[in-house]
């Protein structure tokens, strides 16, 4: 069973082709890595498929609904969640009240309370429950990124978009990430995410798709797709850091 299918997706922005017919499937349960080379497409497309960007061709469907035209709010109650390449907290709201804002748009309706309450539960999810009722402008870097993943957690997704939640994170942190990650996908939510860390990609994902200048590239498993000459040449000369 599929349960997201992007289907010819084309974005563009005034003269810029960002997408161009791009198709990619994703099961269940399943990890997949999606890279590409700067400016390739990758955040585009996860835009596209949460709905924060309107697709200008192409059809987008998740569990046998089309959702091409549907709003971001109405994806997220589907069960679509993302994180943000760079980290959008609200920073007047304590970090608790930040997943807790989150639930409250969920797939469920949920009281203050009880939005509260699952917040605090996601962040021990994450490793950041001692921060629960912090500052925002006292996390890490690091912390901010798995306040991303616990924000979107906690919309109770059946498919997470992660844009670079391990980007700028040292060694321990990555394994960490990849940790949490993997973990997903123990409780059945299909991972879609964007690294530039190929080590990281090839570890866990079950599958991968390469995009380059907007175009499918190559897809596969990770060995596959790693030793894909195109794949390879495409690279080149980039800031791949396998
Ligand atoms: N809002 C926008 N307006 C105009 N052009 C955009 C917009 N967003 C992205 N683009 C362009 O679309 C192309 C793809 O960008 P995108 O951010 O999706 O790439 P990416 O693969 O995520 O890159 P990176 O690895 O640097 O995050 C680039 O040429 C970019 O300049
Ligand atoms: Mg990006």
């Amino acid at each position: 069973m599929t349960m997201l299918k992007c289907v010819d997706v084309t974005k563009r922005f005034g003269g810029v082709t960002a997408l161009h017919q791009v198709g990619i499937e994703v099961s269940p349960g399943e990890i997949v890595g999606l890279v590409g080379p700067n400016g390739s497409g990758k955040t585009t497309l996860l835009s596209c498929i949460a709905g924060s960007l309107p697709v200008t061709a192409g059809r987008i469907e998740f569990v046998d609904r089309e959702i091409t035209r549907s709003s971001p709010h109405h994806r997220a109650k589907l069960g679509i969640a993302r994180t943000f390449q760079v980290p959008r907290p609200l920073d007047s709201f304590t970090v608790v009240e930040n997943v807790a804002t989150s639930c409250m748009f969920g797939r469920d309706r949920m009281s203050r309370t009880a939005a509260l309450a699952r917040g605090r539960e996601v962040l021990d999810r994450v490793g950041l429950g001692r921060h629960a009722d912090g500052e925002i402008g006292a996390l890490t870097l690091h912390e901010r990124k798995f306040l991303e993943i616990a924000r979107a957690l906690a919309l109770d997704p059946k498919l997470i978009l992660l844009d670079e939640v391990l980007g700028g994170l040292n060694p321990k942190e990555t394994d960490e990430g990849m940790e949490l990650i993997a973990s997903l996908r123990d409780d059945g939510v299909a991972v879609v995410y964007i690294e530039h860390n190929v080590r990281a990609v090839a570890s866990l994902a079950d599958r991968m798709y390469v995009l380059n200048r907007g175009r499918n590239l190559a897809t596969g498993t990770p060995e596959k797709v790693l030793a894909d000459p195109a794949v390879i040449a495409a690279y080149l000369g980039g800031d791949v850091d396998a």
